[in-house]
């Protein structure tokens, strides 16, 4: 009866394990998007799709009134000097650089001038895309009495793959995952109830047979007793 409780409360807590990270997530999930995060930018673009270039810069303090304007630079795989590709100011934005014609586009802050995010997002990425680029903002905080220059830099490395075609066995592999997760899923629910079911049996099972062993044991050392005095 002991190594079957011990098993099943493994089998329970691996359970716990399994179940918990999800709940977990489920419960993170709908926090934040209020307050500015610097979320990092993604780095794989693939080829002839778009790509977000993702640069954020939040205000120190938040209350304070600001503008600011956000500068692109680019320096292609194998160059060694960044060229300005962008620029925008005012709500206006401005390519700069002809490899971009007609590719780029604003996804950062809109309808304000008081920008945190400066984002921009390439159309139609090609390999010729690969590279290092560089995001700068210039703030200008407004005090009461004064004004406050900041700046701020990021570098984003990005590497151009070609198109993502997915064969069958990729689609069939995946589907059979979730098969075998649902799977496992419905057969560690019901080992926990089996097993649940099995240790309240043993329960009452192990108190009716220490009650037995017990008048065993007392008749037992009677009879031992009876023994020890004929011996005498
Ligand atoms: C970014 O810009 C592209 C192209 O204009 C658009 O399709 C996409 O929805 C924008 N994304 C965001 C988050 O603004
Ligand atoms: C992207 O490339 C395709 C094919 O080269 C072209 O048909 C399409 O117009 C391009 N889109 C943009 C926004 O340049
Ligand atoms: C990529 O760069 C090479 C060399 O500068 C050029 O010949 C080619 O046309 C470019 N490709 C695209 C899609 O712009
Ligand atoms: C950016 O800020 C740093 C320090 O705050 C300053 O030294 C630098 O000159 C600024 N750069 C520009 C281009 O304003």
């Amino acid at each position: 009866m002991r190594p079957l409780r011990g098993s099943c409360r493994g089998r329970v807590s691996a359970l716990r394990l399994l179940l918990l990270p999800a709940l977990l997530c489920a419960l993170h999930a709908p926090l934040a998007r209020a307050a500015c995060v610097e979320v990092d930018s993604d780095t794989e673009a693939v080829a002839g799709e778009g790509f977000k270039l993702g640069c954020i810069s939040c205000k120190m303090r938040g209350e304070v009134p600001a503008s600011a304007t956000v500068d692109w630079y680019f320096r292609s795989k194998g160059e060694s000097e960044f060229v300005h590709i962008y620029n925008y100011e005012d709500e206006t934005p401005t390519i700069m650089d002809d490899r971009f014609d007609d590719r780029l586009d604003w996804n950062g802050s809109k309808k304000t001038t008081d920008l945190q995010d400066g984002s921009i997002y390439i159309l139609n990425v090609t390999y010729n895309d690969t590279g290092t680029y560089r995001c700068f903002f210039n703030r200008i905080l407004t005090f009461p009495y004064y004004e406050f220059h900041t700046n701020a830099t990021k570098h984003i490395t990005i590497n151009v793959v070609a198109k993502a075609t997915r064969g069958m066995a990729s689609i069939l592999s995946e589907v059979m995952m979730y098969v075998s997760i649902i799977g496992l899923q419905v057969w560690l629910v019901v080992e926990m109830v089996y097993c649940y079911r099995k240790i309240a049996a043993a329960g009452e099972e192990a108190l009716r047979e220490s009650a037995a062993e017990y008048l065993a044991i007392a008749s037992e050392s009677k009879d031992n007793c009876a023994g020890v005095q004929v011996a005498e």
